[in-house]
């Protein structure tokens, strides 16, 4: 059994397909122990609430430092001991420590084609203000480990999405996430919990 921590801090759309994806089984062997968010509000830690699943806040405005912050967030995560740690939405930089002792057992979505449109700076709306800005004709949403990086980490999956003439940043938003990220999450998750995927040389390599 996979057991999982998904870490959020917005509305919980992408937790929300992994639920589901648990509940209908095309997530297999996977259990979400918890849901952390950064921000008290986030409608996420509703949606893992009224699935049933304990929903935490650790938010770094409740500490009197960073260091602190990441002390009790890391106290957070290793109380629940996941095989995997999965950042849906979850705006806050993980602390270095935790990264190293969860090397490749870490893995965030993207809504771009990285390494497009990434890196500091490129977050939610801002993503696919940048892809139009630029007129590019395809985007999408990239699985990928995490690293110490900022959207460096080794690339799981990615799924392409047509970029259209009328479209406005939310719609393209809306689309990348009914398009690719709700369906490569969930997939990617499915993929870790069977055992089909393993990093060499920096690269991903999947078994279907
Ligand atoms: C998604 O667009 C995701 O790609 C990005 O942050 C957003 C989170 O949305 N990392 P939600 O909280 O999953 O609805």
């Amino acid at each position: 059994m996979l057991k999982i921590v998904v870490c959020v801090s917005g509305g919980g759309t992408n937790l929300q397909a992994i639920i589901d994806g648990v509940a209908q089984g095309s997530i297999v062997d996977t259990k979400i122990a918890k849901v952390i968010s950064n921000n008290r509000g986030a409608y996420a830690l509703e949606r893992a609430g009224a699935a049933g699943i304990e929903a935490v806040c650790v938010s770094p405005k409740e500490y009197e430092d960073r260091e602190a912050f990441n002390r009790a967030f890391m106290q957070e995560i290793e109380k629940t001991e996941p095989d995997l740690i999965v950042l849906a939405g979850f705006l806050v930089t993980l602390p270095a420590e935790l990264i190293r002792k969860y090397a490749n057992r870490i893995i965030n979505i993207h809504p771009s084609l990285i390494p497009s449109f990434c890196g500091t700076g490129y977050y939610g709306l801002k993503v696919h203000e940048a892809a139009l800005a630029r007129g590019v004709k395809i985007t999408g949403a990239t699985v990928h480990f995490v690293d110490e990086g900022m959207d460096t980490g080794p690339i799981i999956m990615q799924k392409a999405v047509a970029v259209r003439e009328d479209d406005t940043p939310q719609i393209l938003q809306k689309r990348v996430m009914e398009e690719a990220e709700w369906l490569i999450l969930p997939w990617c998750i499915n993929l870790i919990a069977g055992g089909k995927v393993r990093v060499e040389n920096g690269r991903v390599l999947l078994s279907e």
